[in-house]
This record gives structure tokens, sequence and C-alpha cells, in this order.
């Protein structure tokens, strides 16, 4: 957004009646067209601008979209989401970002959209992404670090997620999945895709992906044995800008204590506490071999700890994990 599109989003944020034409003409020293340019921007960024004949112009409530006006309302963060983006619909936010970083933009820009079209989640697959209920935003990171430690921003983004979702739907049963889900009540409610480019001992940058089902009030058959939202477990609506920010503000503070330290152990004993597999037999399934065992817990590294069948410890460092049916 240029800086007279800002403007005159913020004056028209701070007004409670009606600005005329001629005043933010005469503040931003534009023509009336150019007034007009600019508030068609702004809707097209999701903001809510009515328009009226001899009088001007005026916000006309909130959108409850993930727009940056209504999600800076809620942020406390320093920099995280202060450059903040919103397309009403987008292939993938993942993409987007991932673009915006290749043009250099700054650490703590975020990307979010109303609706994807072709929303991505691990291991290949899609995310479903239809509009107007969930959340799906990515965010750019630009860490001083070694590509080896990247994929433990995936638990450190859930443990901010968890944070957050248990002082908005508090009650609910809220569960880590290591290493990217959250699940409430048992059922999907959350998925983190972090992908990045990096040489072995350089982190270009890396990008979060995050997609949260809130509002959705179904879903396909094939999913709705494993997914859910927040309003199906809570039977109430939840403000999607206030959750944004929520995430955002639980995850820059664990974000910075992480630069700081070696690993995870800060935060590991919170992962362990919320953790869904704890003391589950699981088996991880990897691209060319399935691990099994006994959860034992979470390594300061990230790596979820296993005992095998002859009891000594398995660092397994990725993988999809399901907790197993049948007894060893
Ligand atoms: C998963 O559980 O498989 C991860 C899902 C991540 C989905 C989010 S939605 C916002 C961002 N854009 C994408 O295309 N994917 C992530």
């Amino acid at each position: 957004m240029n800086e007279v599109t800002a403007g005159i989003l913020d004056t028209l944020c701070r007004s409670v009646s009606f600005i005329s034409g001629e005043e933010l003409c005469r503040e931003f020293s534009i023509t009336r067209s150019a007034v007009w340019k600019h508030v068609g921007l702004l809707r097209d960024e999701g903001y809510l601008i009515e328009a009226v004949t001899g009088r001007g112009y005026r916000m006309a409530g909130l959108s409850g979209k993930p727009v940056r006006a209504e999600v800076g309302m809620f942020l406390e963060t320093g920099s995280l989401g202060r450059n903040f983006i919103f397309r009403h619909e987008a292939v993938s936010t993942n993409q987007i970002a991932k673009a915006l970083a290749q043009e250099g933009a700054p650490e703590g820009t975020v990307v979010a959209a109303d609706a994807q079209t072709g929303g991505r989640g691990r291991m290949g697959r899609s995310w479903s992404s239809p509009p107007g209920v969930n959340l799906y935003f990515s965010f750019i990171l630009r860490p001083e670090l070694p590509s080896v430690r990247i994929p433990q921003l995936t638990l450190l983004v859930a443990a901010a997620i968890h944070r957050a979702l248990v002082r908005h739907v508090p009650g609910a049963r809220t569960k880590v999945k290591w290493p990217n889900d959250i699940l409430l009540n048992d059922r999907k409610v959350c998925g983190v895709l972090c992908e990045m480019q990096s040489e072995p001992d350089l982190t270009h940058f890396v990008i979060v992906g995050v997609g949260i089902n809130v509002n959705q009030s179904g879903f396909s058959p094939e999913l709705q044995h494993m997914a859910t939202s927040l309003a199906l477990e809570t039977g109430g609506a939840v403000c999607r800008p206030e959750l944004l920010a929520g995430v955002l503000n639980h995850f820059e503070p664990l974000y910075r204590e992480w630069l700081s330290k070696d690993d995870l152990s800060f935060i590991v004993p919170y992962l362990e506490e919320h953790s869904y597999l704890n003391a589950r037999e699981v088996a991880v399934d990897q691209h060319r071999q399935t691990i099994r065992g006994k959860v034992a817990g979470i390594a300061p590294g990230g790596e979820l700890i296993l005992l095998g069948a002859d009891g000594r410890p398995l660092f397994v460092a990725s993988g999809e994990a399901h907790i197993r049916k049948e007894q060893p």
C-alpha cells in the first residue's frame, strides 16, 4: 500500500463522521479522481468504505476479514505483521510471500487471504480454503541461522498458535500434534507449512504458512472425520482479525528467544505438556520408511523421541505421525 492510500485509510479510521472528498484532496494534495482511485484500492483490500454524494467517505464498520486495519487493532508486536498485505483471493499466501521475499520484502511481512484457490499442505497435499470463514496467512522470517535449525520453527509456531487458541477457545481440548498440527477435541483445526530458501550455512528466508479453520460450519465427507473448526467445537463465531493478531503476538517473543538460544529447550516443556502424542504408540511415516515406537517426549532439537521395541530411544526428525490402533 502506498503512502497516500495508507494516509487516507488512517484518516478514515480516525474519523467518526463523513470526510468530504474535498478535505481528502486538500490533506493529500491529490485530485478527486485520485481520491476515488485510492478508495477503490482500499475496498479491494477488504475495507468497507461508504461513499455518499454530498457528504463524502466514511468507514462503514468492520468487515471481520483479516485486513490490515482490523488485525492492527489487536496487534502488540514490534515488527511482525507491521508490513501487512491482504488479498480477497490468492492461489496460495505462501506463494505470494515467497515471491515478495525473493524481491527483498522485510522479515515480519504478513500476507493474508480471505480465500485460496490453490492452498498447499504438507506432503504435496492441498489445503481446503473456502472464502469468508477461515484464516490463511503466511509470514516472512529471515533468521540468521544455519538451515539445520529451521525445522524447529514449525514447533515454535505450533506453540504460539496453541497459546493463542487456548485464550480464544478456553475449555476445548487443544493439543499440538508433532510436528505441525493443532487438534481440537481430537480433530485437526490448524496446520503449519514452513518452506525455506537456504544454503547449508545460511538461511535466506523462511515462509511460515498457517491455515486455521475458524468459522467453517461443515466439511466435505472426506475431511469431516478428521477436520473441525473453532466455531464447530465452541458453538460461536470467532473474530478472525483478533485471532490472527493473537498468533503473531504470541509468536514474536518466542521467535526472539529462539534466535538467542541454541535449540528449543525453553519451549519443550510446554510442547510436551500439550502434546497429543504423549505416551502413545505411534507410527511415523517418512518417504521411504515407517518408524514405530512409544512417544517418550520431544528433544531440544525438535525431534520426536520414540522408544523402540528394544527400549532404545529413537530420534525422529520428520514425518507424519499416526496413533497406532493395533498394539505392538
Ligand atoms: C498442513 O497441515 O498440511 C499445512 C497446511 C498449511 C496451510 C496454509 S494456509 C496459508 C498458507 N498458504 C498455503 O498454501 N498453505 C499455508
